[in-house]
């Protein structure tokens, strides 16, 4: 089969924000504990943080890590989390039914943000805590000094203010599950007050009111429309979360679920622009997909886990090639709404549903998904084109008129480099690709890296790495024209320059 492309360097949706290619890491499971931080681990650093970890996390160049929660965040007590650590409590951890000890806060993890060279997107507890906690942590962390929280960060050891850009107004504050749910007015008014005061203590903040937990949440879109009507003022982003399974095991149907989260983006847009005329406001809100992933393998597992223990193993998936397909489709989804979403975190980073695995005392490894995570994040910066597509499409069980070709491109003004992404739905055949690429004069395929596989289960493991990139593709441009054959359920990456 046949797909087309134009791709023209004017057409475009939006300068890319880094921080949509920003990550997670949860106080939960072997995220923290037995992930980042392992002491005593051979490749351990002198605060306990795994030197191999942070290796892997430099490959995908992660620019914003969303912590310490996630669920966990609805009953943290950040002080807990600060000063001498030998004198931090160990709590119940009641959302994931665990003990906390603590040992990790706030101050340990800035310091391991930077050893990957990532910002932090702070969220703060909206659960059982409000607008003081919210408050006096902001002061904590990014006030200067001269004032009790500044002086007590200076007193744990930490002079310069930490300067937190980013910041989550609780989490998933609609879901039942939740510690301290709220209804949507509640919320509302609680994350417009906090975000108020958080802002009084450093204007310079930017936060995110939590969206709705999933698209399927009973109160979608009228929970967006109250929350943002009482915080359109005092926020810059709502938020968005979902994570999808292949619980059919139907392929075609499964890497159409990326077809879902854009008009999940869509409806949120029309949202949020509907408080926009609303308010007669000139202002507009943007998103952030702050947990998105395929999460379904270890539900069944973690129904067993012991309760009460600490870092026990939680939402190991263990990913095969067909999930680092449609991550590969949800990533192309996102960078085709550059001009809204501006901020989105692959769910999870380590461990916890992640593209990062590690043994206890022994080697870290990637997962499937690590690679077009990776490959977006290196070199899906710069500026968001909208190329012109067309492609044969199929019908599954839940979606209509699916592209075989889910595709877009991305310019790098700086490097002059232009990249397409592209996955190949097709489970019967190779896609020929044809892309006229007008006002690219001279370019030449750089490289073309396609990650494919003849079994859609196969998974990577400690011992072998059998789902992994080649750099083989069959590329050329000729006459301004990009010729390209991406084989039967493949993931594409098309360097040119
Ligand atoms: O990422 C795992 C969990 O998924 C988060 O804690 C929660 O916010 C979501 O339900």
């Amino acid at each position: 089969q046949k797909a087309k492309m134009i791709i023209e360097k004017d057409f475009k949706v939006a300068e890319i924000d880094k921080r949509i290619y920003g990550s997670f890491i949860e106080h939960l499971g072997r995220a923290v504990y037995g992930g980042v931080y392992e002491p005593g681990h051979p490749s351990a650093d002198e605060q306990g943080f795994r030197k191999d970890v942070i290796g892997l996390i430099k490959e995908l160049k992660v620019p914003i890590i969303r912590y310490p929660g996630g669920n966990f965040v609805s009953g943290y007590n950040w002080e807990d989390g600060v000063g001498p650590i030998a004198e931090r409590p160990k709590r119940l951890e009641l959302a994931w039914r665990t003990t906390e000890t603590n040992e990790i806060g706030t101050n340990e993890f800035m310091d391991f943000a930077k050893k990957v060279d990532a910002e932090v997107n702070m969220a703060v507890n909206l659960g059982t805590r409000g607008i003081d906690a919210a408050r006096n942590l902001v002061e904590y962390c990014n006030h200067p000094g001269g004032s009790y929280y500044s002086d007590l960060r200076i007193s744990h050891g930490y002079k310069e203010p930490h300067k937190i850009k980013t910041w989550c107004l609780g989490n998933e504050m609609d879901g039942p599950w939740q510690i301290g749910h709220k209804t949507a007015a509640e919320y509302g008014r609680i994350a417009q007050e906090a975000a108020k005061v958080m802002k009084w203590v450093d204007p310079s903040i930017e936060l995110v009111a939590c969206g709705s937990s999933n698209r399927s949440m009973p109160t979608f879109a009228e929970w967006e429309a109250t929350v943002l009507d009482y915080t359109y003022d005092h926020v810059e982003f709502i938020s968005l979360h979902q994570y999808y399974g292949n619980y059919d095991n139907d392929i075609g149907n499964y890497l159409a679920l990326s077809l879902e989260m854009d008009d999940f983006i869509r409806s949120v847009i029309s949202i949020a622009d509907y408080i926009k005329a609303k308010k007669r406001s000139k202002k507009s809100i943007y998103l952030s997909f702050d947990e998105w992933n395929v999460w379904y393998h270890s539900k069944e597992a973690d129904k067993r886990i012991e309760p009460w223990t600490v870092a026990p193993p939680q939402l190991e998936d263990i990913y095969n090639f067909e999930d680092a397909l449609l991550v590969g489709c949800m990533l192309i989804t996102m960078l085709k709404h550059a001009d809204r979403l501006k901020i989105a975190c692959l769910a999870q980073l380590v461990n916890v549903i992640a593209p990062i695995m590690t043994e206890a005392n022994g080697p870290a490894w990637k997962q499937t998904i690590f690679y077009p995570y990776m490959h977006t994040s290196i070199y899906g910066r710069g500026v968001a084109l909208n190329p012109i597509i067309s492609s044969p499409k199929y019908d599954s069980k839940d979606f209509t008129d699916i592209p075989f070709l889910e595709s877009t491109a991305v310019y790098n003004e700086e490097t002059e480099e232009l990249t397409i992404f592209a996955v190949n739905r097709d489970q019967e055949e190779g896609l020929q690709l044809e892309c006229d690429i007008r006002n690219f004069d001279g370019y030449k395929v750089v490289e073309h890296i396609v990650l494919e596989n003849p079994d859609l289960k196969r998974t990577n493991s400690v011992q072998a790495q059998p789902v992994a990139p080649h750099s083989k593709g069959d590329a050329s441009v000729e006459n301004g024209k990009v010729s390209a054959l991406l084989p039967k359920l493949s993931w594409n990456v098309i360097r040119l320059g």
